[in-house]
């Protein structure tokens, strides 16, 4: 077994779709580990556009198996609506090309309900979550009263289950919300018959993860960003997963030992949806012409992302814990129009100059970033693909990132397409 790591270096839409789907070619098994329909990944290819969620990259082939691990939270509704899109798009879902462990969590209705509830309740401190329930349904997790895959195929089971999960959550949604409770029979109905649909995807009770990838390369698509971790992000404006390239392991079940590729997502600028620390936002016009040129609109939830510039001290932080082999540099090509490019190299609190990104965001939110400003290229570079040929500015740029993070760029995106796209084998075990 080989295993192979895409995550997110930043905090989230990095493009991890795209190098993904690219790299798919090359493995056997497509896995998602943690986060859930909170993830939006766009995949181009041949100018058909393919928006994923809940179901990893890996589908949009028909000789690799997409395997939805135990870390994951998944909403059986998004999967129905999901899967019929790719469908119609002539993308086959099948059992034979998609598989969920019986152990992943099950987003149910009341996990919805209650984090839109709790967002709408905030006043000035929304996170500014996707309301997919994805916080709820890892505290139920967590607190040992969630609904596995597997629960979903045992009626009476499901119902004893949901009529626990509810039992304070009714209360919370009469009392604290005003709004109308769950009646458990009804969504033991509901989400029985979504098992029936989900029955042929879901792994035997007593499947291996492990002893299936024996002897196969297993592509790690990572969700949400590396800022976005539940612990080592910008708490509390984080998500509810690890989203840490480490935590692939415990998410499905496979050994560190036969990690061969640990590749950070890094996109030439940086963007960030909700609301949290931002030490390089831009509120300028630099930060509108990013938005407007990298077209920077949630996949999830369709928000105007904030735009910024590139960040290498919390690429710094990110990369000293997560232990990347090397760097896919995305929308490289979003900057080709810039006089001067902006970086962060270190950032200042009331004056003094600090180590590394902050835990503590009263700290985060002082930051004065220091920069530099880089040479733009001033050309269209997205029919490029030999590294060679790409302008000396954009060459220049590109050092200067592998000389401050101390690993190669291995993967140089310059388009949404799949083809669009420098790739430098010499840096990958994966080809
Ligand atoms: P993900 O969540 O990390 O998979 O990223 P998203 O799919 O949410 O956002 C990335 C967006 O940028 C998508 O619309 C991609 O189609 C697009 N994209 C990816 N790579 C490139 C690139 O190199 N250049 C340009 N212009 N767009 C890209
Ligand atoms: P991909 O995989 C960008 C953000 C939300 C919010 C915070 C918490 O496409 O990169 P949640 O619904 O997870 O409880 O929201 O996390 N967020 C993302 N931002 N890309 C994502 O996924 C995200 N998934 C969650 O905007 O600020
Ligand atoms: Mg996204």
């Amino acid at each position: 077994m080989t295993i192979h790591i895409v995550t997110g270096s930043q905090w989230g839409d990095e493009g991890k779709g795209k190098v993904v789907d690219l790299l798919t070619e090359q493995v056997d098994i497509v896995c998602r580990y943690q986060g859930g329909n909170n993830a939006g990944h766009t995949i181009v290819v041949d100018g058909v556009k393919y928006d994923l969620h809940a179901i990893p990259s890996g589908i949009l082939r028909d000789n690799i198996v997409s395997f939805v691990g135990n870390g994951v939270v998944f909403d059986p509704e998004q999967f129905a609506a999901e899967s019929a899109k790719l469908r119609e798009k002539g993308v086959s879902v099948t059992p034979e090309k998609l598989m969920i462990s019986p152990k992943t969590s099950i987003i149910m209705d009341y996990h919805k309900a209650l984090d839109k509830c709790r967002e709408a309740a905030k006043k000035d401190n929304k996170i500014g979550t996707t309301g997919r329930g994805i916080g709820p349904a890892y505290e139920d997790k967590v607190s040992r009263i969630g609904i596995r895959a597997e629960d979903l195929l045992d009626r009476a089971l499901l119902n004893r289950k949901i009529k626990a999960a509810l039992k304070e959550k009714n209360a919370m949604f009469v009392n604290l919300y005003g709004v109308e409770p769950f009646d458990a029979e009804k969504l033991t109905e509901r989400y029985f018959e979504f098992g029936k649909v989900l029955a042929p995807y879901i792994a035997p009770t007593d499947f291996s993860f492990a002893q299936f990838a024996k002897g196969k390369k297993v592509l790690m698509e990572g969700a949400q960003g590396a800022m976005l971790d539940i612990d080592h992000g910008t708490y509390p404006f984080v998500t509810s997963s690890n989203t840490l390239s480490g935590y692939f392991a415990l998410g499905c079940g496979l050994p560190f030992s036969e990690v061969k590729d640990n590749i950070g997502l890094v996109k030439a600028y940086t963007t960030r949806v909700g609301a949290g620390p931002f030490p390089t936002e831009d509120h300028g016009t630099d930060g509108e012409k990013l938005r407007q040129t990298g077209y920077e609109f949630g996949t999830t939830t369709g928000r105007p992302r904030r735009c910024g510039w590139l960040d290498l001290v919390a690429l710094k932080y990110v990369f000293e814990m997560s232990g990347i082999t090397s760097i896919a540099l995305t929308k490289l090509d979003v900057l080709n129009d810039f006089d001067k490019i902006k970086v962060a190299v270190g950032y200042n609190v009331e004056g003094r100059k600090i180590k590394s990104f902050p835990a503590s965001i009263a700290f985060c939110e002082k930051i004065e970033p220091e920069y530099v400003e880089l040479k733009g290229w001033k050309c269209d570079i997205a029919k490029i693909r030999n590294y060679d040929e790409l302008p000396q500015e954009a060459k220049d740029y590109i050092s200067f990132i592998e000389e401050k993070l101390g690993v190669p760029v291995s993967i140089i995106s310059v388009g949404p397409g799949r083809d669009e796209t420098i790739i430098r084998k010499e840096y990958l075990s994966l080809f």
